[in-house]
Formats: C-alpha cells, sequence, structure tokens
C-alpha cells in the first residue's frame, strides 16, 4: 500500500496552537506537546526554518552529507522525508528516539516550542528567506496543497501574512526571536539568499559546521546534486511526490527557486512591528515594490 493511502486526511484547515496555526490531519497536538521534552542527543543535527525558507533544500543537502548511500538508486532509496524528517510532523510515525545516531531534522518550531535539550546538545542550523518571497512563496503552497482551504486573492493573503494569520503564524516573530536568542544554541545562521548567491560556500560552511571535513570533489558533488534543477527531477526530494494524496496534481512543491531580493539577513528588518518596506527597499528589482506573485 502506498504511503500516500495510509495517510488519512480528515478535515481541511488550520487549527490554533500556542499562538500560531498548525494544519489538521499533518499535527498531532499530542505529538506537539511531547517535542519541548524530546531527548537530545549530542550529535542531533536540527535545520530550523519558517516554512518555504530553503527547508526542502537544507534538508537534501544534510541527507547527501549524512545519508547518501541512502539516496541512490535501487530499493535502498528512501525520501529526504524520512531521512531528515519535520520533528513536529511525524506523518510516517517514526520512532525518532530508536533512530541511529546521527540524527538529522527539519523543523519549522517557533523558538518556544523547541525542544529544550538543545539548549545544551546538538547542532541547529538556521536559514531564514527574506518575507516578501516567503509571502509568495507560500501564497501559491496554500493553493497547491489541498490539506488547506484555497486563498484566491494575493493581497488579503498579505495582509493574512503580515498579521501572522497563515500557516505557521508570524514570519516576524518567528525569525526575530531565533535572531534574538541565537546565541543560547550552538548554530549556524544563514539565508536563502547566501545560499543563492554562493551555493558552494553555504554547503562548505554548513559542512564545516557540523565537523565534516569534505574534498573538493565532494563538496562539487553535493552541490551539483542539490541545484535546484536536480531537486526538481528527484521524485525523492519532492514532498508532493511522496504525498500525493495532500497536494493538487499541477504544481510543484520545488516551483520557482529565485530570489528577488539578494540582501542577506538584515537585522534592522526583523522587528515585531510588520515592517515590510524595509525589506522591500533592498528588492534587486524596483518593479517589484509593487508586490506582485
Ligand atoms: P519558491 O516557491 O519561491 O520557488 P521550503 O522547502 O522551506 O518549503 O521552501 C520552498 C522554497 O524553496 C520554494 O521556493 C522552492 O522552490 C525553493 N527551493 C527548493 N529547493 C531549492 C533549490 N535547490 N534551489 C533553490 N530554491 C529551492
Amino acid at each position: 500500500m502506498g504511503e500516500e493511502q495510509k495517510i488519512q486526511i480528515t478535515s481541511l484547515g488550520l487549527f490554533p496552537y500556542k499562538g500560531i496555526n498548525l494544519v489538521r490531519g499533518v499535527h498531532q497536538v499530542q505529538h506537539l506537546d511531547s517535542l519541548e521534552k524530546f531527548e537530545i542527543r549530542g550529535d542531533d543535527i536540527v535545520a530550523v526554518t519558517y516554512p518555504r525558507s530553503g527547508t526542502t533544500w537544507t534538508q537534501y543537502i544534510l541527507s547527501l552529507l549524512y545519508h547518501g548511500d541512502q539516496m541512490t538508486e535501487g530499493s535502498n532509496k528512501h525520501p529526504i522525508q524520512e531521512l531528515v524528517p519535520l520533528l513536529e510532523d511525524n506523518i510516517r510515525r517514526i520512532d525518532y528516539n530508536n533512530k541511529p545516531s546521527t540524527r538529522t531534522f527539519a523543523s519549522h518550531l517557533h523558538l518556544s516550542s523547541i525542544p529544550q535539550g538543545l539548549r545544551e546538545k546538538g547542532k541547529l542550523i538556521y536559514i531564514a528567506r527574506n518575507p516578501k518571497d516567503v509571502a509568495v512563496s507560500l501564497f501559491h503552497l496554500h493553493n497547491f496543497t489541498n490539506v488547506l482551504e484555497s486563498e484566491p486573492d494575493f493581497n488579503i493573503f498579505l495582509i493574512k501574512f503580515l498579521k501572522g494569520e497563515v500557516l505557521w503564524g508570524s514570519w516576524f516573530d518567528h525569525v526575530a526571536d531565533w535572531y534574538a536568542h541565537k546565541d543560547e544554541f550552538d548554530i549556524l545562521s544563514l539565508t536563502y539568499e547566501d545560499m543563492i548567491k554562493d551555493t558552494r560556500g553555504a554547503v562548505v560552511r554548513i559542512s564545516n559546521f557540523l565537523g565534516k571535513k569534505l574534498d573538493d570533489q565532494t563538496i562539487d558533488t553535493i552541490v551539483d546534486k542539490s541545484t535546484f534543477k536536480n531537486m526538481k527531477e528527484d521524485p525523492q526530494a519532492r514532498r508532493d511526490k511522496q504525498h500525493p494524496a495532500f497536494f493538487e496534481q499541477s504544481g510543484s512543491f520545488i516551483r520557482k527557486g529565485m530570489a528577488s531580493m539578494l540582501s542577506t539577513f538584515n537585522k534592522d528588518c526583523v522587528s515585531h512591528e510588520v515592517n515590510f518596506n524595509c525589506w522591500l527597499q533592498n528588492s534587486t528589482r524596483k518593479r517589484s515594490l509593487k508586490i506582485v506573485p
């Protein structure tokens, strides 16, 4: 039986959880509640992002770094959602406690819900992406997945995004809280824009941070394999191919892969006040000051 047949979509839409919005049928309150006390190991790695900020890309790079043997052709080939699972989804009901080391996870958790053990052990990679591109990408995701209500009007969606009334709550709270507390963790902060501008540099930074000494050829291979084009063609990288029941037929979870702003992380723009203009000043395309999805 295919994985998608085992997964029941119970009802559509978002439900509130600790001040943010999560997805019915995907997120289970009992599992979410257990995460704060989830036992962290010293060699655990967690890539944290607000959705649509480069999670899948980072999951793919981590898969290549740690589970390359499980990504090759043949019966042993595993999707990256299994190799680097989202801590909070656990759609596949994997027993994370019995997963062999090195455990690699991704997560969209806000700072307040992260396993407390990560303050003492394990390594975190935090990836941020500018909110304009996140808003556009999230808008398309709302319309591409059938576990959420469609959003016919981008301008209305943008107002919801700015108020934090979308999937996973406020981008501003997520980034600002993680930024304010980053020194409490063993953390590497990167931006999606850094990864676009210099993918090789980002792979080197990630592997150095994780204590992996890679030769040039291995780095080149990881960079080649994790290009937008290759990932889009690889069903193991695509959540829509792994869980077709959750998505419309048309579209792709790996969609356009562009950065409309090439500024790196701009701490002056991260604020609890919704200051979108601050980001827009950094736009590489002046005409995109008018937001077009
Ligand atoms: P777009 O919708 O702007 O294309 P996440 O995995 O956090 O949900 O982020 C998804 C976004 O990352 C999508 O952005 C997707 O296309 C982009 N993405 C995924 N893999 C990528 C890659 N290898 N290179 C560039 N962008 C990538």
